[in-house]
């Protein structure tokens, strides 16, 4: 291959980024309104990027600016990569590597604490320093078989709104939503205008999106958009639901929004993704009317600044932990940290001392959202040290999940 470069984007690399994004995910930009859409605007954030050989574009990747939640504590900056393409007559011969490098040094050098994605393939970026920090379970609701707990008290309504009204509360309810739920992103905006822009060529025959929410004296805590789909034969109805979006400030929200869901008249099915510490499962008489159909990993964590986010969230004890991180990536972030929690408050410093447990910080980002056991890690030859100690250490009160496809 020529001579690689990389270089910001500009407004002229538009086409050909489209271009690049159609041939390396196989995508036809059918609609109309679609095919104008700005999802390469991501290329005016920082951090938007293009491979070039010869001159022409042969790659691509931006990040947008986001948050993330960690586990008992305020969502800290995160740099959401996105948009990674390059051309199948570029590939393996290092386009990717090249701009993924360069926007992480660049996020190091904008003090970016955290990068995160979403991936197509689990094997890519861990070379990269990013470990998996959440997964989602794809499930699939008999409706027939639903039926509430009599403990199980509805307190408020539930209305359909047109998607004016959606556009202006549902990021808000998923603002208050977010901050409890370890590795949640906030979602960009430009997902929210993709949602409600609803195209056609989205829809997979289905039903256009359907907005609910779920309100008490008026005040709305929990949100959902759905699409219903018609497998009906001449045997009679059968309607299905995909679920989009469900989330509420609270379990008992977002609970009463799901009753909603499952009692839906010709509906036999209901598809969502959930976390896969489901709370829902335990507010049924029948636990059986939920399938978990598979779970996928959908959000990567990649840290930057180390002590930035050790110090970040929140531990479930006062203790003093040093943890041995190993970069394969930023040499100069291999080291131990001792962390230092005094009434709940992290501190945390390089030391030059022995590390309680050593593990590479792909790892480290998995343990820090309470992803994994880090016993998981020990056995797996992973992780040095006192895993006993890490687990309890980083413990959290739920698992983490991520609903924001970005
Ligand atoms: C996946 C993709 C971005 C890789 O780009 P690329 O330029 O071929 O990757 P590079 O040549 O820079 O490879 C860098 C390293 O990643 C590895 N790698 C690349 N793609 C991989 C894949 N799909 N699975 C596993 N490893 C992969 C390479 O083998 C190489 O490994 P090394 O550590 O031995 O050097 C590109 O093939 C693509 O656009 N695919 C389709 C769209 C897609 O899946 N994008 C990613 C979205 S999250």
């Amino acid at each position: 291959m020529s001579d690689l470069t990389v270089r910001r984007a500009t407004p002229e690399d538009r086409d050909m980024i489209r271009l690049v994004d159609a041939r390396a995910y196989g995508i036809t930009f059918e609609d109309e309104e679609k095919a104008v859409e700005p999802s390469v605007d991501v290329f005016d954030d920082p951090y938007g990027l293009v491979g070039t050989v010869d001159g022409k574009v042969v790659g691509a990747s931006a990040a947008y600016a986001l948050e993330v939640s960690v586990p008992g504590g305020t969502p800290i900056p995160a740099s959401g990569v996105t948009s990674v393409a390059i051309l199948p007559t570029h590939r393996r011969q290092g386009v990717m590597r090249a701009l993924l490098t360069e926007q992480l040094q660049q996020m190091r050098a904008d003090a970016m604490p955290v990068a995160t994605l979403t991936a197509s393939e689990a094997t890519i970026y861990g070379r990269f320093g990013f470990g998996r920090i959440a997964r989602s379970a794809k499930r699939t609701i008999h409706t027939a078989r639903v039926e509430f707990r009599p403990e199980f008290k509805p307190v408020g309504c539930v209305r359909f709104v047109d998607v004016e009204e959606a556009r202006v509360v549902f990021p808000g309810v998923h603002d208050r939503y977010r901050v409890g739920v370890p590795a949640m992103m906030k979602m960009p905006p430009r997902v929210w205008s993709r949602i409600f822009a609803d195209y056609p060529d989205d829809r997979g025959g289905a039903s256009d999106r359907v907005h609910v929410v779920h309100e008490i004296d008026g005040v709305v805590d929990a949100c959902a958009t759905y699409r219903v789909a018609d497998r009906s034969t001449e045997l009679g109805a059968d309607h299905f639901v995909k679920v989009a979006l469900a989330f509420g400030v609270d379990w008992h929200a977002e609970l009463e929004l799901w009753r909603f869901l499952t009692s839906l008249d010709l509906v036999r099915t209901v598809d969502a993704h959930r976390p896969v510490d489901d709370f829902l499962d335990w507010s049924l008489i029948d636990m059986r009317a939920l399938d978990s159909r598979s779970i996928t990993d959908h959000n990567w964590g990649r840290i930057l600044d180390p002590i930035k986010v050790f110090e970040a969230r929140g531990y479930p004890v006062d203790a003093i932990v040093t943890v041995g991180l190993i970069d394969d990536v930023f040499d100069d972030l291999t080291g131990s940290y001792r962390i230092v929690v005094d009434g709940g408050r992290a501190t945390c410093e390089r030391v030059d001392v022995e590390p309680d447990a050593t593990a590479n910080i792909a790892d480290w980002a998995s343990i820090f959202f309470g992803e994994v056991d880090p016993r998981a890690l020990l056995a797996a030859g992973r992780l040095t040290g006192e895993a006993g100690l890490v687990k309890q250490f980083f413990a959290t009160d739920r698992a983490p999940f991520n609903d924001v496809y970005y």
